[in-house]
């Protein structure tokens, strides 16, 4: 998508960290922006930042698991603004922790926000992103630990290796729909992903007395933690700018951290080099027209 301005983007997890400089950034190119999220406090805190830099911005509570808000979410949007053309599934959190001490709260809780909010999405807005014939791109937030595992990281690995095999289907797909996709696959990034635990329901695990999305109020100790968070890694608003970038020239992969690279190179390699004897070459043929190079 050459041109951001006079689009529409729809951002989850817009109230904080990527989400909310993925905000500032499209609307300092043009863009109207919506951003949904869980957590009340933090999206109205977002909006009048957004605001206060002259963006166009609508603010929506939203569960990126629950199919039937999503679609409320989507008619808001085309409501407010026309259509939709630009789709962040960004929002995310981390259980970290070695498999053997891991629940499945953990499992459901993870995977169900990082992938299955990405399905919902995806589901969601494709049939607009394609009706409207006025170009389209979606960026899913994968992680580098949706390039290779790490330890402690297994339940996150597992919903971010997802997100990267969905969206290369899903750019394979788009081709002939004028739908761009990008995957973000960012290192650390200074925000407030290490007390992700704020926005846990209460049904998967969470401690009830904090935000969950059952709750239309979120407690003070919720701003109180994402405020808390630690200030390591590249700013949010750095790694926006690339993505804006990255969006504009229909790159796919993002990937913002080069120090993983030679990790990255490494794992990419003993796949490659565990592929013995010799292919048939009618299914390789048969496999590459499945498959988009890159
Ligand atoms: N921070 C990092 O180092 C890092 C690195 C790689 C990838 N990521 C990914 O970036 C994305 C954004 O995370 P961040 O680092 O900005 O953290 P963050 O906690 O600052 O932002 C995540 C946002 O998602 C929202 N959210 C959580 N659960 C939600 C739900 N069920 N429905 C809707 N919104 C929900 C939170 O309220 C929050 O605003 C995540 O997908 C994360 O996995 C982060």
């Amino acid at each position: 998508m050459t041109s951001i301005k006079d689009r529409t983007a729809f951002i989850t997890g817009g109230a904080s960290g990527i989400g909310l400089a993925l905000a500032e950034v499209f609307a300092g190119a043009g863009a109207s922006v919506v951003i949904a999220d869980v957590e009340a406090l933090a999206l109205e805190r977002a909006e009048l930042h957004l605001q206060a830099q002259g963006a166009s911005v609508l603010a929506l509570q939203l569960d990126v698991t629950d199919r039937a808000a999503f679609a409320a979410a989507r008619e808001a949007a085309i409501e407010r603004f026309g259509a939709v053309h630009l789709l962040f599934n960004n929002a995310g959190v981390n259980v970290p922790g070695p498999l053997d001490q891991v629940s499945y709260d953990d499992w459901d809780w993870v995977m169900g926000v990082n992938l299955g909010g990405v399905v919902n999405g995806v589901t969601t807005f494709l049939p607009e992103l394609i009706r409207h014939g006025d170009g389209a791109h979606i960026v899913n937030t994968a992680s580098v630990g949706g390039l290779v595992g790490m330890r402690g990281l297994g339940i996150y690995n597992a919903s971010k290796f997802g997100v990267v095999g969905l969206s290369e289907a899903l750019r394979a797909d788009m081709m002939t729909h004028g739908v761009g996709v990008s995957v973000l696959c960012p290192g650390v990034v200074a925000t407030a992903l290490t007390t992700s635990e704020r926005n846990r329901p209460a049904a998967l695990g969470g401690d009830a007395g904090s935000q969950a999305s059952t709750t239309d109020q979120p407690s003070e100790q919720t701003s109180e933690q994402a405020d808390a968070a630690p200030a390591a890694g590249m700013s949010p608003l750095s790694l926006a700018l690339l993505v804006l970038e990255a969006v504009e020239a229909d790159q796919f992969f993002i990937s913002s951290h080069p120090e993983f690279r030679s990790l990255v190179a490494q794992r990419n390699d003993a796949v490659i080099a565990s592929f013995g004897g010799s292919a048939d070459p009618d299914a390789v043929a048969a496999m590459s027209a499945l498959i988009e190079p890159f």
